[in-house]
Parts: C-alpha cells; structure tokens; sequence
C-alpha cells in the first residue's frame, strides 16, 4: 500500500524514481508524484491516476536536472485520488517536500494546530500536516534529520516518510515506524524505498531499518538513528535475486509469470528443508523444542489469500499432530479478545510481511506471551522481525496483485510446519513423516504437468467470460480452494464469484442454481473415506438443478468425470496436498477471464498488493 522511493547520488534522480515507482505501482496505483532539488528550490509534479500520467505530466512539463528527489505511488486512505492529494505534499514554504505511506491516527488535532497557526492546507491528506511539521521544524533552524526527529515525536500512527529539503543538498532523510523502508546501497548513491524490487537493477545490496528508525542517506553515507538519537546498528543484506525476477520476462502479467514459477518457488521453498532421510531440518525455528513440544493450541492468523492457506493448514496440522487449530482474519483476531495463552502458538502467514492487521495480531499474541512463527515471502518485513520464529517462504518477488506463488509456497510452509510439530512431538512414525515428505518433493513435477495442460481452462475461459455468477465447491481442503478459486476470479475479473463448503450447499445456497450455472466443483482422491464419494453426489446435486459442472478431479477418476460437462484432471497426491495442484487450474481461468475482458490483471481496481492500514 503506497510505495515509496527516494534517491541521492549520480543518476537523474527523476529516471531512477519513475523506474523505481514503476516496480512498485503493485502497492497502488490511483496516483503518483515526484519532486527533486534543483538550483531553483524543491519542484514537484503529481498526478491522479496511473504512474503513466505522471510521466505524461513529466514529458509536457519536464523537471530541471537533478540528483536529489522522492517519488510516491499512493493507495488512498485520507482523501480521495486527485492530483492535490497525491503525494510528494510540500510544506508551506516550498522549502520541505515529503512522501508518506501509513496513516497519522492524530491529524485532525494536527491539522487543527496548524490552521490555527495560519497553515492553509492544499489536499484532504493525513500527510501533508506532516509536511507542514517538518517544514516548521526546519525553519526553525534544525538540520532535516533533526527536524524528522521532532516531527515523528508528535506523530501517532503508522509511517514511512521520506523528505528533501532545497537547502539540504545531497541528503535524503527517511523515517519508519510500523511500515516498510529498506535501504538500497550502491556506488556513489543511495537509495530508499518500500520494497528492494524498486532498485534492484541498481543495486543487490541492501539495509534493513528496525522499528522507530531514522535514516540520512547521502551519496556516500548511511546514517541509522532511533527516534531517540541513539545510533542503531546497520543491518546490511545481499538481496539474492535479481532484475529478471522483478520484470515480466515474455508473459503478459506477472501474475501469469508467477503462476507459471510455481514449481520452482515450491521446490525453492522445500530446499534445505529436508534432510536425507526425509525428516524436516527447520534450523529457523527458533523456539525451543520443549516450548513446541507443550504448546495445547495453535491459532493461524492470516488476511485474504493467506487466510485460505490457513484453511488449509488447520486440516493438515491437526491431523498430523492432534494439537487444536484456530484460523482466525487477522483483522478479527484481537478484537474478539481471543484466548491465548503461553502454551498458544500462533502462526501468522503474509506474502508481504507487512500487513497492519496481521501485525498488529503478531504484537497482540506476543503481549498475551503466546510464541509466533511467521510465514513470510519478504525477507526481513516487519512481521518476521517481530516474531519468534520465521519460515521463509521462497517464492521471490509476488508482483502481481492477485497471489498465486505466495499461495502455493504458504501451503508448502504450512506442510512443513505440520510435519515438523508432528515429528518432534512424536505424533507421527519417522517412516510416516518420510513418506509424506517424499510426496512434497513429487509436487513440483505435479504441479508442471497441470501447468502444461491448460488448453481446456483457456477454452474455458473463453466461453465463460460473460457469466454474471460463477460458483466454487469442495470438502475438506477442497473448500478453501474454493474460497481461493473464487477471491481470484472476484479480484480481477470483478466477477461475482462465490465458493462454498459442496456439503452445506444444500443448506442455502444451492437456490442460486439455475440453468446454465457455471460450477467448479473440486473433488478429493479416492480412498479416503467417503469423502469423494460425497463430493460427486453433490456434483450430481447441482447437476440435476442444471449448473454446468466444471470438475477437477484425479486424471483416472471416471465416477467424477460421469458427471462432468467440463473435466480438468489432476495427478494424483494424497488428500491434504491436493490444493497445490487445484488451484493452478483456477488461478489461469480467473487470470484468463480478466484478460479476455481487458482488466489490468497485475492491478485491479481498489486492490493494493501490501495493506499497510487496518
Ligand atoms: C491484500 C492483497 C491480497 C493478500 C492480502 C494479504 O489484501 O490484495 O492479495 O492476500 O493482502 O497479504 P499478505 O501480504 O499479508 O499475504
């Protein structure tokens, strides 16, 4: 949500910060700006709507030369997206230009300070108070990282904020409290911004900032302090993927690049992970063996994509180690004052690492002394750096907005949690642990086999793309890829999509079915108890109603396929892995729909990629 850039050293400041938001349009896009230092002061252009209206704005009124400038990328929160609320704001000099991703929870008071002080605000934004602050701050002779520090002190909420300052050359100084800011180091020149994609064709070296850090950067500089001037230690990182993994390499949306890396992201994500003879090694977890061995509860908190993935852990967990799981939204969770005590695990998963409600979960359950592992894509975000424990899941960059490989390596982090409760608990015989770990290792091939038959979703696609409903059934793990094939198709086709548990549609829903619906039906291999069995008489159920019944079943599964006017075959895996292969099917048909109907796949309306808001 709102991505962010600032940059000092040899480049045009103004090249580097569009290249730099264009990788970040993901964390929204309904507007953007830019302003530099040049000879003549602070200049700014801003514009309402996509990043290309800014760089049109830039062509018919170009900036002067200059090393020195922020830019922004904005997902509106305080006042809608026009060009006036679009970032970088000014102070009322013009000395001071600032970019802000966050909200200031205490503005109205702020803004009321400063209209009484004879401040005329220019936009509706949070924002542009804090500009006026630092401005304040500087005028009254502080030098710009000292003028941050006595702004952020007046600041409830949450925050990154980046500034120049005309008669500050050479420095760019940011500020970061409960959102994201890394640090680009390169050769003569410095960058900042939201998520390292912004300057990986720069740089692969990169610094953390902590919570409640300030950072000046110069061309040759780094300086990290706290809000209380203390100097902080400087995390430096090698970012270990490059250029190639932030561009589209040949596809038409990088959510269809990411669907297709998918085996590799879980084989990169089961890498080291496995030791030879098939029991799970996971050196991350950092909780002791004895705490995980008296844990009596595990609570998985998650938001969106994620949550689904939850959905999925609980089954898998549960039946491997016979410990109680919650899944909970992470927006729900601390409002319900859950029951969480030391003996809780809670288990947050997040692509981004970054998202307020799933943060604000991780700091509630760590109050109430429950342990927290996080699953997490971003190395070194804000929820890992919180918790007690991280599984990285190794996806690489997820740039479209719609997940699909931070779907599919969540589960395969959720797998490996699971196995490993399992074995260090003794819930499970090592031969039983081994077997299913070989399972995992079997998936990616599985998973390339579905990914090179989509010729039938794609057809599918085609003659669907004017339905005004489309339904999603399944039992068990089924049921949330249900949820999942559904959210999909809802996000970017903005068709009405709904998924449902296949046995309580009989409940309600089913009065939906009428002639000619379109249902996705998943089906669970055989064998397990009667849960197939289940799943295809409620195929016939819809069926007899009239829905056209779209089933994803094994490949060999002719009881299925009987009552299939479209079949979509799956390899076979056991039961509780079933979801990694479902849903590739799923993501394709609602990637395809959305293309057919000229929807920005990679950024569709009012969605942004990292919530960073509640
Ligand atoms: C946003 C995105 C969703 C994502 C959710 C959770 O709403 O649009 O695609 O699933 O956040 O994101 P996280 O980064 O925490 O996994």
């Amino acid at each position: 949500m709102c991505g962010i850039v600032g940059y000092v050293g040899w480049r045009e400041a103004e090249t580097v910060i569009v290249a730099g938001l264009k990788r970040m349009e993901y964390r929204g896009y309904d507007s953007a700006g830019i302003a530099v230092v040049t000879a003549d002061g602070v200049v700014s252009r801003k514009k309402a709507g996509k990043l290309v209206n800014l760089e049109t704005e830039l062509v018919e009124h170009p900036l002067a030369s200059s090393h020195q400038g922020i830019g922004h990328t904005r997902w509106a929160t305080h006042g809608g997206p026009t060009d006036e609320n679009a970032h970088p704001h000014l102070g009322r000099t013009g000395r001071v230009a600032l970019v802000h991703n966050g909200i200031i929870e205490n503005f109205a008071q702020l803004r009321a300070e400063l209209v009484a002080d004879g401040v005329e605000f220019a936009s509706d934004t949070d924002s542009e108070a804090v500009a006026h602050l630092l401005e304040r701050e500087v005028l009254d002779g502080h030098g710009l990282t000292e003028a941050m520090r006595r702004t952020v002190g007046r600041l409830e909420g949450s925050f990154t904020l980046v500034a120049i300052d005309a008669q500050c050359p050479d420095t760019v100084v940011a500020a970061r409290r409960s959102s994201p800011l890394v640090v680009g180091v390169g050769d003569k020149e410095m960058f900042l911004a939201s998520d390292v994609a912004s300057f990986i064709e720069h740089t692969r070296e990169a610094i953390e900032l902590g919570q409640d850090q300030i950072v000046e950067i110069t061309p040759d500089s780094v300086a990290v302090t706290t809000f209380d001037a203390e100097e902080a230690p400087v995390r430096p990182y090698h970012i270990d993927w490059d250029l190639s993994a932030a561009e589209k390499g040949g596809y038409d949306w990088f959510m269809r690049k990411e669907i297709f890396e998918q085996p590799k992201a879980v084989s990169d994500t089961l890498l080291g992970r496995i030791g030879a003879d098939r029991l799970l090694v996971l050196d991350e977890m950092r909780i002791d063996v004895a705490h995980l061995r008296s844990i009596d509860s595990i609570i998985v908190v998650a938001c969106g994509t994620a949550y689904h993935a939850g959905l999925i852990a609980k089954y898998a967990i549960e039946h491997w180690t016979r410990i109680p799981v919650e899944v909970e939204l992470a927006s729900e969770f601390r409002y319900r004052d859950p029951i969480v005590t030391s003996r809780t695990l809670v288990v947050t998963i997040s692509q981004s690492g970054e998202t307020a409600d799933t943060l604000m979960a991780v700091r509630h359950a760590r109050e109430q002394r429950a342990k927290v592992v996080s699953i997490c894509n971003t190395n070194g975000a804000t929820i890992p750096r919180e918790s007690d424990a991280v599984i990285y899941t190794h996806a690489g960059p997820e740039i479209g907005v719609a997940s699909t490989k931070g779907f599919t390596t969540q589960l395969i982090a959720c797998y490996l949690l699971g196995l490993y409760l399992a074995q260090i608990r003794d819930a499970k015989f090592g031969d039983e642990i081994a077997s299913l770990v070989r399972e995992l290792e079997a998936l990616p091939a599985k998973m390339d086999e579905v990914l090179d038959d989509l010729g039938t979703t794609l057809a599918l696609a085609r003659d669907l793309m004017d339905c005004s409903v489309v339904l999603f059934l399944g039992r068990h793990v089924g049921y949330p890829v249900a949820l999942e094939g559904a959210l999909k198709l809802k996000e970017i086709s903005y068709m009405h999509a709904e998924g449902f548990a296949a046995g309580e549609l009989k409940h309600g829903p089913i009065a939906l079915v009428e002639e000619g619906l379109p249902v996705f039906i998943v089906v669970p291999p055989r064998g397990r108890d009667q849960l197939h069995d289940k799943v295809v008489s409620n195929i016939q159920e819809v069926r007899a109603r009239g829905a056209r019944t779209i089933v994803l079943a094994e490949r060999d599964d002719a009881e299925a396929e009987r009552f299939a006017d479209v079949f979509l075959p799956l390899p076979t895996v056991p039961t509780l892995f079933q979801p990694v292969l479902a849903i590739l099917p799923l993501q394709e048909f609602a990637c395809e729909v959305a293309t057919l109907k000229g929807h920005d796949v990679d950024q569709p309306r009012n969605l942004a990629k990292s919530v960073t808001v509640e």
